[in-house]
């Protein structure tokens, strides 16, 4: 088969387009023919390494996967169209999970072929177009698991970072969808009316005014229910200090590093809360679907490359030049 892969860690130019062999199919797994991978954050962090995380290479990136089965089993059939659920059982007992094509064995999804295990297959919802099935099983499950942890309701005020991001834009159309008023935060004026576009109430050029005078000046000075933080050690302390009191901050992300300095007086005397999230579950999974059904929901997608071009792909994720979802097609 045709893969990217990965023989050291390294910036874009260590992915490397070949013919490898095929996927030996182990006991309990089933081959899929990748036909879109969406390309997350997660894949850079495991092309740069991070220190104490491990891959074995030759590696292959990629968790967020539309294609075919190869093989039918139980209620499948062979050709079946589906989605594979992106988490798999953690070698380490104090993280949740592990994640297909991220830092451990499991090979991902920028190749031809990929074997998963069969519990990880989900039939392929009729309301997403196979390019749009492969949009959601990271993002959009991750800001759904943010939304409900966050235990906001209806006519709740939260903030969400980086509007044009995969996080950024989900959480802004399920939040939107849940009935909250967003505020979220754009670095340039296209990246604005994106955001615009997708919903959002308040929209704050980072570059030209202050998130947190912003956001406090919006909320009367009372603040927000609920912040969604996937930036990290730069929005941490601004995403506290915004918090209303018992205000939530969810956070799944270190985007701009995993170490940040903040307020911590504020943060108990307002009796916040700070909540992590880590992708999220199968049976979420299934619910987003429905959830998005029911509300006509459709994943926002910026672009789509060849599996060839996955480098040029990472480059535009690099300099954060998208909006919404980019897209490796693996097949035809
Ligand atoms: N825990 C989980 O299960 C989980 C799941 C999915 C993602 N994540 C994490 O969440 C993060 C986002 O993932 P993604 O795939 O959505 O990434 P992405 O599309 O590459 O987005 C990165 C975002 O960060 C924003 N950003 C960068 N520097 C910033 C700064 N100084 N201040 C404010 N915003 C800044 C960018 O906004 P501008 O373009 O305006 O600069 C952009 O919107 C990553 O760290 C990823 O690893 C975690």
């Amino acid at each position: 088969m045709k893969a990217v892969i990965i023989r050291k860690h390294g910036g874009p130019n260590v992915l490397s387009y070949e013919q490898v062999p095929d996927p030996v199919v182990q006991k309990g797994h089933v081959l899929v023919r990748v036909r879109y991978c969406a390309v997350n954050h997660l894949d850079i962090w495991v092309r740069n390494g991070i220190p104490g995380k491990t891959v074995s290479f030759p590696h292959i990136l990629g968790c967020d996967i539309s294609g075919t089965l190869e093989e039918g089993f139980g209620n499948f059939k062979k050709g079946e169209k589906v989605i594979v659920y992106p988490a798999i059982e953690s070698n380490n007992s104090r993280v949740s999970f592990g994640i297909i094509g991220g830092f451990g064995k499991y090979k991902g999804g920028y190749a031809e072929l990929i074997q998963v295990p069969k519990k990880n297959i989900i039939k392929k919802p009729d309301w997403f177009s196979d390019q749009e099935a492969a949009s959601i099983n990271v993002s959009y499950l991750t800001s759904w698991n943010m939304l409900e942890k966050s235990k906001c309701k209806k006519g709740d005020t939260i903030l969400i970072w980086g509007a044009n991001s995969g996080v950024g834009s989900s959480a802004i159309l399920l939040a939107k969808a849940k009935g909250l008023k967003v505020i979220t935060v754009a670095s340039d004026n296209n990246k604005a009316a994106f955001a615009k576009k997708l919903g959002a109430d308040f929209v704050i050029n980072r570059n030209t005014k202050d998130v947190e005078s912003e956001v406090l000046r919006f909320t009367n000075q009372m603040g927000v229910d609920v912040v969604i933080d996937h930036v990290g050690a730069k929005t941490w302390p601004v995403s506290l200090e915004v918090l209303k009191v018992k205000g939530r901050m969810i956070a799944c992300g270190t985007t701009t590093g995993g170490e940040a300095t903040v307020n911590i007086r504020s943060f108990y005397s307002k009796e916040a809360q700070i909540i992590g999230a880590y992708l999220g579950s199968k049976s979420q999974l299934v619910a987003l679907h429905k959830f998005m059904k029911l509300k006509k929901i459709k994943p926002v997608i910026d672009s789509t490359f060849d599996l060839k071009d996955a480098k040029i792909a990472h480059q535009k994720m690099e300099k954060s030049n998208q909006s919404g979802k980019i897209l490796l097609q693996a097949s035809n």
